[in-house]
């Protein structure tokens, strides 16, 4: 059957983005095929159409890390025809054609059943991004942190991950600060849950001294770089900093000082290749005690929609999150 998908070329003049005809007979192997209602646009997605070699290596490709939808064929024993799933991270999207399509076939083991109280449109509210925030704190939380350890910093606020921890925090009873570039977007924040800001410059201030006062109980960095460094210096005797991304740097300049004086934790976070039942779990979460209305997060985006999208994520001007209708006829 024939399906459309968003698909990225090579060319010689540059990586060419265009939405296309395709059939279920050009998908690669895998048990599952799904029918794709929802995706939702990721930062490593525009890395994807941009032919980032550390992403998507092989052309003509389909983007796409997140996906939720139904199974409209199994060859395994745990799924059925009918069963809602969600997919994200591990190949989709990279090597393997990804979300931004009406089908996909994928193993089964990257595939999770829907949990009761998300649906498709739900889940992909959330996606990768809202995971990995969710991700971030399940780790912050497992590493001592309460509401009482002081105000949680969270970097790239209006981001897609940024914004769901704002959101995922405040709503725990945590103080959150948001480092934001956007100063016309503090409204949208407070809205969020953030009580206060800082901008970029603010944040990276002081970044070549040792430590900095003690000021945070948590930080979610989505940045990395001298933010990132800067954030750890300024943890509270004990505290933690979850680290996911690298929007404005993969380096930076670091010394032992805030770990062997201050007792502080640097956390990694990666949702790609967690394992299938960690993600089942803190999927699971996000259906019952961690549901969020993100509603008021969502930018909707259609296939056709989407090649502007992904220049705004790459200037970093998306707020929120970009969630695909695959539905929508445009
Ligand atoms: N480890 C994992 O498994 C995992 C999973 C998901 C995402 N990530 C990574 O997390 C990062 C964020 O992803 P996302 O989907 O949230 O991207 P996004 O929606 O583009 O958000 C990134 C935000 O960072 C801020 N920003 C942009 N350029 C910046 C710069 N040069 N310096 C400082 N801040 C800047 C912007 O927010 P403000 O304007 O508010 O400052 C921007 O909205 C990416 O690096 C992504 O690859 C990792």
């Amino acid at each position: 059957m024939s399906f459309r998908a968003f698909q990225v070329e090579k060319t010689d003049t540059g990586f060419v983005r265009s939405v296309v005809d395709r059939e279920d007979d050009q998908l690669p192997q895998g048990e599952l095929l799904i029918d794709v209602h929802y995706s939702s646009l990721n930062y490593k997605d525009a890395l994807s159409a941009t032919g980032n070699p550390g992403v998507t290596r092989v052309f003509p490709h389909t983007p796409g890390i997140d996906a939720a939808g139904v199974v409209i064929n199994s060859n395994d024993s745990d799924f059925a025809e009918g069963d809602q799933v969600i997919v994200i991270g591990f190949d989709l999207g990279m090597g393997t054609a990804g979300g931004f399509a009406q089908r996909i076939r994928v193993p089964a083991s990257w595939a999770v059943k829907m949990p009761e109280g998300l649906d498709a449109h739900t889940s992909m509210r959330i996606g990768t991004a809202g995971f990995t925030a969710a991700e971030c704190v399940q780790k912050l939380e497992q590493s001592g942190m309460t509401p009482a350890s002081g105000p949680v910093l969270v970097t790239g606020a209006t981001g897609g991950v940024g914004s769901v921890a704002v959101k995922l925090l405040a709503g725990l009873g945590y103080e959150v600060v948001a480092v934001t570039g956007k100063a016309d977007q503090h409204e949208f924040l407070r809205s969020l849950g953030a009580v206060e800001f800082m901008t970029r410059e603010e944040a990276a201030e002081g970044a070549e001294k040792p430590l900095l006062p003690e000021r945070w109980g948590g930080v979610v960095d989505t940045v990395g770089g001298d933010i990132l460094f800067n954030a750890v210096k300024s943890l509270r005797y004990g505290c933690s900093a979850a680290a996911c991304g690298l929007v404005a740097a993969p380096n930076f300049a670091a010394s032992v000082l805030p770990f062997i004086l201050r007792h502080v934790n640097l956390l990694g976070i990666d949702s790609v290749q967690l394992p299938i039942t960690e993600k089942a779990a803190i999927w699971s979460r996000l259906a019952t005690d961690w549901q969020m209305d993100l509603a008021d997060l969502e930018e909707t985006l259609t296939l056709n929609s989407l090649s502007d999208a992904i220049d705004r994520i790459l200037a970093g001007q998306m707020v929120g999150r970009g969630v695909v209708d695959l539905s929508a006829e445009d």
